[in-house]
């Protein structure tokens, strides 16, 4: 298991390109499902998550060709085999959005009930909820979760609340349905935007992607697709964190600002001057002593729940003291015990974390429990005095492309120690 090895205090500077969206590329890749045609999928981020997916294609039967940056899939002729191994669902959540896609297309979908993760039980019970209302069978066996219908037909789904995967898996198995479905309390999550688009590329007939009500209209088939993934707003959002906690300045190219808006307003209440440029470029510029800034995380527009960890790094460091609520998963503090080894002040009661910030952090080996939590404790070690060992690196790998790379672009100084 690599770890980095992080010598603290340096500003960053200089300019960062951001990659294509992971949480967008996973979906739209299983959307080649949906197909026997070609689909060609552009801006795809190479991360461990997208190696997982490219498996599972592979899988359940269809060719995968994997260049620089971009993915094709293809079909073998063959009918796809509707079961989805144990292996894959443990090492990615995600995975389970296979089954809307495979329900739609072949009428049955087998896959292991995913358990609990770091940071919280995530349940599939929404998804499952929105197959049933499709017409799907479900069937509970030995940890399996068997979803079977000769034919999906359409029909009003209103979600508790607003899951982006269920949504996506919904989304996906509503395409092809006899009949209209309307999501209602959909998830507003760009990701789902960018999905609808290439699904409607691929001749599905979608209206409110991107709003709370979302229109499928059910078609007989649907073509292939050439796509290009949006941006990563979550890396995007990681960097600028990353600039604001080393007082640093930094430029971000092949972004896009619109969907940072949260973001973007909480980082100027902390004290950062921050300057959209054309379309795609975003720069930051952090002052000396940063502002005690609290926040609480929301489904999107909201402040994104993948940036509270970042979040809470910056704050260990700024100046009073603040409150971040989480209100999207119940265990996504595990940063937390790991900030205070580093010296942060940090009170966690339920839901809300209590920060008290601290003039400077030290180095310490700490660990990584999962993607973002592990992001936040790279941005503590690029602004805290002496060395840091960071452990189980393999998280930020699944969400990060190249991230030490980047960072030494920006004069950090980083280094992975492969074991
Ligand atoms: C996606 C993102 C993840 C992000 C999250 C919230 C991907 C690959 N991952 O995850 O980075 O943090 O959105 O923005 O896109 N829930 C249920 N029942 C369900 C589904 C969800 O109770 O059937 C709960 C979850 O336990 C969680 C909350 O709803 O507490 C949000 O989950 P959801 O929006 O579904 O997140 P994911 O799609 O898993």
């Amino acid at each position: 298991m690599d770890r980095f090895l992080i010598r603290g205090g340096k500003p960053l500077r200089g300019t960062v390109p951001i990659s294509g969206s992971k949480n967008a590329a996973l979906p739209i890749l299983l959307a080649s499902i949906l197909t026997d045609e070609k689909c060609f999928l552009e801006n795809v981020p190479s991360l461990r998550d997208i190696q997982t997916v490219i498996r599972l294609l592979e899988c359940i039967g269809k060719k995968v060709i994997r260049t620089e940056g971009a993915v094709e899939v293809q079909s073998q002729g063959k009918k796809l085999a509707p079961q989805v191994p144990y292996s894959l669902v443990s090492q990615m959540r995600a995975s389970v959005l296979v089954a809307g896609p495979l329900l739609a297309r072949w009428g049955r979908a087998c896959f292991p009930l995913p358990g609990g993760c770091a940071i919280g039980l995530r349940p599939i019970d929404l998804h499952l909820f929105g197959f049933a209302k499709l017409g799907a069978v479900i069937r509970h066996r030995h940890g399996d979760i068997e979803l079977t219908s000769p034919k999906l037909r359409g029909n009003r789904i209103r979600l508790p609340f607003p899951s982006v995967g269920a949504t996506e898996n919904i989304l996906m198995a509503a395409v092809l349905a006899s009949g209209t479905t309307a999501i209602e309390n959909a998830a507003r999550e760009p990701e789902i935007a960018d999905l609808a688009r290439c699904l409607k590329q691929m001749g599905a007939d979608i209206e409110g992607a991107g709003t709370r009500r979302i229109r499928i209209r059910g078609v007989l088939s649907l073509r292939g697709f050439k796509h290009r993934t949006i941006p990563d707003r979550l890396e995007a959002g990681t960097y600028l964190l990353a600039a604001a906690i080393t007082h640093g300045q930094v430029r971000l190219t092949r972004t896009d600002p619109g969907p940072l808006a949260g973001l973007l307003k909480k980082l100027r209440r902390v004290g950062c001057r921050i300057r959209a440029e054309k379309k795609t470029g975003l720069s930051l510029s952090a002052p000396k002593i940063l502002r005690a800034t609290s926040i609480h995380t929301r489904p999107y527009p909201g402040f994104p729940t993948d940036l509270q960890s970042p979040w809470m790094a910056l704050m260990a460091t700024a100046r009073g003291k603040c409150r971040i609520q989480e209100t999207i998963f119940e265990k996504r503090f595990l940063h937390a015990a790991e900030l205070q080894r580093m010296g942060a002040k940090i009170y966690v009661r339920k839901d809300t974390a209590t920060v008290k910030g601290v003039p400077q952090l030290t180095g310490a080996p700490i660990m990584a429990s999962d993607i973002r939590g592990g992001a936040a404790l790279v941005l503590a070690a690029l602004a805290a005095k002496g060395t840091s060992s960071l452990q189980r690196v393999y998280h930020i790998d699944r969400g990060y492309e190249k991230m030490e790379r980047k960072l030494r672009k920006l004069g950090a100084l980083i280094k992975r120690i492969r074991q």
